[in-house]
């Protein structure tokens, strides 16, 4: 008899989900036994006056030892170094990371560097799989987007600039204590960044759910981030002041965050981390692009996973009275459709083909010419390793080219 292959499944992050959440920060840290907390954040959150909720539920004798907005858009060991005497300096006994993914990171790098008395917090010893072997300070974390799901992951990217490299950091010890998801911290983000993380979010679940690491308590978090992401992305877009939307969106980001980091994740990501390296595309908008694609491409090994996504992007229905051999790719459609209605929402902003993607500066990033450099370079990323086809550079080369031009691969 076959027996289902051996899995392992972690979380052990406290979640406070709903509004009033920061409120409850101070309640958490009596239980963790400690008073003094270095806050990490953006100027953005700082300016908006959100920090001042969490030290309204402070108890008697809890103090901010300090308070710090001053970290970059990439995270890197520099920032860790000064944070990290900062911290000692203040006397500080945890931390609490308020923003996005670049904040939550920096955090976790810090926390590596106090906890385990690195020489001149020099962390890169401990960079790698699994090298962080013991418990660190208590990290709260209150994520700002809802896509990155760091706050339920044992993932910290931190960037070596001296040597131009980014370093990896992975390990049980480096999940969060404690995850607060508050609708209040979401609201101001703009619709764009609101649908691109959300489609990062919608990637990490379905890559969670379709890849060759999946297991069966992975895949209840990965289905539900599905269902929820479906229901409620549209509206955070269209009617950003939404609390219930945005509060569901953090859910279904955490969800997925926690799929993810047990079952890993494909050629979304490959891909999505090479395109964002040469051509300075987000990373939200990257998994947009690229999800359907990942489908089309993974369904000779894995179309029954991907098929059975259409119960959750379109309903029981649509799973029925569609002929097996043409789920996955309906599922596929069920993505761009998603897409193309972010698209509406946004005026136009939400790019579903590279050759849409504007930046900023009105400028077009992602040229053909880039293609066959993307292609080379995106083959040694190491997310690759748990996609169920194998992707060689031309391949990868043909992919690029079709979600360039938007056309289906199929
Ligand atoms: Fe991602």
């Amino acid at each position: 008899m076959k027996t289902s292959p051996y899995f392992e499944f972690q979380s052990k992050v406290r979640i406070f989900a709903g509004s009033n959440s920061l409120e409850k920060i101070g309640e958490d840290m009596e239980l963790r036994g400690v008073s003094r907390p270095m806050i990490l954040s953006s100027r953005t959150v700082a300016r908006s006056g959100l920090l001042g909720f969490i030290e309204k539920g402070y108890r008697p004798g809890m103090e901010t030892g300090v308070t710090d907005t001053d970290i970059p858009a990439d995270s890197d060991l520099e920032t860790v170094r000064r944070l990290a005497a900062l911290y000692t300096e203040k006397g500080c006994d945890c931390l609490i990371a308020v923003g996005g993914g670049s904040v939550i990171d920096t955090a976790k790098g810090v926390n590596i560097a106090v906890s385990l008395g690195c020489r001149g917090y020099d962390i890169t010893p401990y960079a790698g799989a699994g090298m962080v072997k013991e418990k660190l300070k208590p990290l709260t974390v209150v994520p700002t987007t809802s896509g990155s799901g760091s706050e339920a992951t044992i993932v910290a990217v931190i960037a070596d600039t001296a040597q131009s490299k980014k370093l990896l950091f992975t390990s049980p010890y480096l999940l969060p204590d404690t995850a607060v998801l508050d609708p209040r911290v979401t609201l101001s983000l703009p619709p764009l960044l609101t649908a691109q993380t959300g489609m990062d979010a919608l990637t990490h679940a379905c890559e969670a759910f379709f890849c060759l690491a999946r297991n069966p308590v992975s895949d209840a978090f990965a289905l539900e981030a599905i269902r929820t992401i479906v229901r409620y992305l549209p509206t955070a877009v269209a009617e950003p002041s939404d609390e219930e939307a945005r509060l569901q969106m953090a859910i279904a980001s955490n969800l997925a965050g926690t799929a993810f980091s047990n079952s890993m994740v494909g050629m979304v990501h490959t891909l999505g981390h090479t395109v964002g390296a040469i051509a300075h595309v987000p990373h939200g908008a990257c998994m947009a692009v690229l999800l359907p694609y990942a489908m089309e491409y993974n369904a000779r090994k894995a179309g029954e996973r991907i098929g059975a996504l259409l119960t959750v992007l379109e309903n029981e229905k649509a799973f029925l009275s569609t002929p097996k051999e043409k789920r996955p790719q309906a599922a596929a459609n069920a993505v761009r459709r998603l897409n193309e209605k972010l698209k509406t929402l946004t005026q136009g902003a939400h790019a579903v083909c590279f050759k849409e993607y504007r930046n900023k500066n009105g400028e077009m990033p992602v040229t053909r010419d880039l293609l066959p450099r993307i292609a080379n370079e995106a083959v040694n990323d190491g997310s690759i390793f748990y996609n169920p086809e194998e992707l060689s550079r031309s391949d990868a080369l043909r992919v690029l080219e079709a979600a360039y031009e938007g056309v289906s691969l199929n």
